[in-house]
């Protein structure tokens, strides 16, 4: 397993062939991945992207639900407007082939899954393609990468989702594939000779750009590739100025792109990054969304991230500690790049470390580089690889294969299901009265969700406009004066930590309007209209069922959902099945009196 030199960008036809059928392969497993997917990870996946993406492909009256940051201008357009690209393009397409509300519902459900499974197979496919860089295409080391991140759990769990820590990492590892790791060797110094080769200031441009527009989705990105420029010093300095113009021309190009769609889409002039800053950590807001222990990266978020390939990632990280000789051997090559990845991963691990608030989706564009450090020592654990000699290892590497199936199986289809199935169920309720509307009542169903705020995806599952839905909101304390902020109770927080029914009695209409023996539905009785009236769906976690049993005592409320959710909490406001209480329609009413 000769390790070849460099060769990014040389590739002959049979050789593209090659590559694009990788390609394809890796897009056929992630929208597999995508379409299996059943579950609830983290409401970003829908209120900081798919929300804001439907509000611009369908406009304002569709329904999605805008959040703060969105309003104040947090967050860069770029990453909602390619979903909304898809999302209008399939609601073109359902409309010339006039498709019914159900499937043209079902048709919306699925699309970002198209686009979401493009950049996750770029994730598996540009990791694979740097361990190329570094080990050589034929390398074992190199197959051991692709096998590392196709079957890694956290990539299953999380690749496919439309978290813009997804298209970050997608493009991190893009710009490290071209980034010029030659700068780096012994002999680079040497025979500098200044005018870079066509082939070679393309890749970097390439890289470059990709790297600035991965800052520009997350500010937190440039600690890769300001540690990359920082190491660069340490080895050759003749670059530095050739980098720093590239730099700062790709820079330039991409907030100037990224200016004009912010502006466009905010409607005035707007740069995300500074708003973002000057509210996360001017005002630090973030703190608002937790605190996390200082270890929580090295203790907790790497073992998720990695699970079964964390000891070949701790072994792989120690060995690429030492710095190599400074020779033009190949291993001596191979060795200096794993420790240039090495610096990179832990010096941003421990920085993000310094933020409170801490997740493990922030260390995700580390996750290519440290599948590449792992497979080296993976490969020498399992030699010969796939069929190791020793029996003991053999069975070690079954079980480990085993435990990635079923932990993404877990994750993926059981945990945190019941907060999807319920939007299912919703939308249909709504279909049923879209394909034969009703006589007596309402045309659109009316839904509260009395959870934690974002528990639950919104527009991008109900789909439907005419559903008319409320719930409990989390709004931070923007325009609050900074010394009231440490006793500030958003509406969530109001519900759960002082009084449910205190709140119930301050916001919703009375319950007389549905008791049992009053005749009108609850909407047409309720006069004062601060109040709301109470909806013909009421979504909950079961823990609130004996505070709303006792509340609504005597009301039309009679269980008619519940789903199973999760065998695991870390949130006691999130205990038990999804529950749903309806109200009886008028012909229910009907049926039962006769
Ligand atoms: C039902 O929803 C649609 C779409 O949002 C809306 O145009 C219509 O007025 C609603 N009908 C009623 C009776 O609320």
């Amino acid at each position: 397993m000769a390790p070849k030199k460099p060769t990014a960008g040389h590739n002959d036809l049979s050789d593209d062939f090659t590559l694009w059928t990788v390609y394809f392969l890796l897009l056929a497993w992630r929208y597999t991945n995508a379409a299996s997917l059943r579950t609830f990870f983290q409401p970003d996946e829908y209120f900081q992207a798919l929300e804001p993406a439907w509000n611009l492909a369908f406009g304002p009256d569709s329904g999605a639900w805008i959040t703060w940051e969105w309003r104040e201008g947090l967050r860069s357009s770029l990453h909602p407007v390619l979903f909304a690209i898809f999302y209008r393009a399939a609601g073109f397409a359902s409309n010339i082939s006039d498709l019914g509300p159900t499937d043209r519902a079902d048709v919306l459900i699925r699309t970002p899954s198209l686009l979401q499974s493009a950049i996750a197979a770029a994730i598996d496919f540009f990791t694979w393609r740097l361990a190329h860089r570094i080990y050589g295409r034929q390398s074992k080391i190199t197959h051991v990468t692709l096998l590392l991140t196709a079957v890694s759990p956290w990539q299953w769990f999380c690749s496919v989702r439309t978290f813009s820590n997804s298209l970050e990492t997608a493009l991190t590892v893009f710009a490290l594939y071209y980034w010029p790791w030659e700068w780096y060797s012994a002999s680079s110094e040497k025979g500098s000779n200044s005018r870079l080769s066509g082939r070679f200031a393309g890749n970097l441009n390439v890289s470059l750009f990709a790297a600035a527009l991965a800052c520009i989705l997350r500010p937190t990105n440039v600690l890769v590739w300001m540690v990359l420029t920082v190491l660069l010093f340490r080895y050759n300095t003749s670059k530095i100025q050739t980098l720093a113009v590239r730099a700062v021309a790709c820079g330039i190009l991409v907030l100037i792109v990224s200016l004009i769609a912010d502006t466009a889409f905010y409607g005035k002039l707007t740069f995300p990054p500074l708003n973002f800053l000057q509210f996360n950590v001017v005002q630090s807001l973030s703190t608002f969304y937790g605190v996390n222990r200082p270890d929580y990266y090295f203790t907790e978020a790497l073992s998720l991230m990695l699970t079964t390939a964390l000891p070949f990632a701790a072994s792989g990280l120690w060995q690429g500690l030492r710095r190599p000789a400074a020779s033009d051997a190949e291993e001596d090559r191979v060795r200096q790049v794993r420790h240039l990845l090495t610096c990179t991963v832990l010096s941003m691990v421990l920085v993000l470390t310094l933020i409170t608030h801490k997740e493990v989706r922030f260390i995700y564009p580390l996750l290519p580089m440290l599948h590449v450090i792992a497979a080296e020592p993976m490969t020498n654990f399992f030699h010969p690889f796939p069929v190791p000699a020793s029996y003991t290892r053999r069975a070690l590497l079954a079980l480990m294969m085993t435990a990635n199936l079923l932990i993404a199986s877990y994750a993926g289809t059981t945990h945190q299901r019941g907060v999807i199935d319920v939007m299912h169920y919703l939308r249909q309720q709504q279909e049923a009265r879209l394909q034969h509307p009703p006589t007596g009542s309402q045309p659109n169903i009316t839904v509260g969700f009395l959870m934690p705020c974002h528990s639950t995806p919104w527009r991008s599952h109900l789909v439907h406009p005419e559903i008319a839905a409320w719930a409990l909101t989390c709004e931070p304390p923007i325009d609050i004066p900074p010394e009231q902020r440490a006793t500030y109770l958003d509406e969530a927080d109001v519900f759960y930590k002082t009084s449910a029914e205190d709140w119930l009695r301050s916001n919703m209409a009375s319950t007389d309007t549905i008791k049992r023996d009053s005749l009108e539905t609850s909407s047409d009785t309720v006069k004062d209209d601060k109040l709301r009236a109470w909806p013909e769906y009421l979504v909950f976690f079961d823990q609130l069922a004996p505070t709303l049993e006792h509340y609504l005592t005597g009301t039309q409320y009679t269980e008619c959902w519940r789903g199973f959710n999760t065998h695991w909490y870390d949130d006691a406001r999130r205990h038990g099945e999804v529950v749903v209480w309806c109200l009886p329609t008028p012909e229910d009413r009907e049926r039962q009196k006769s």
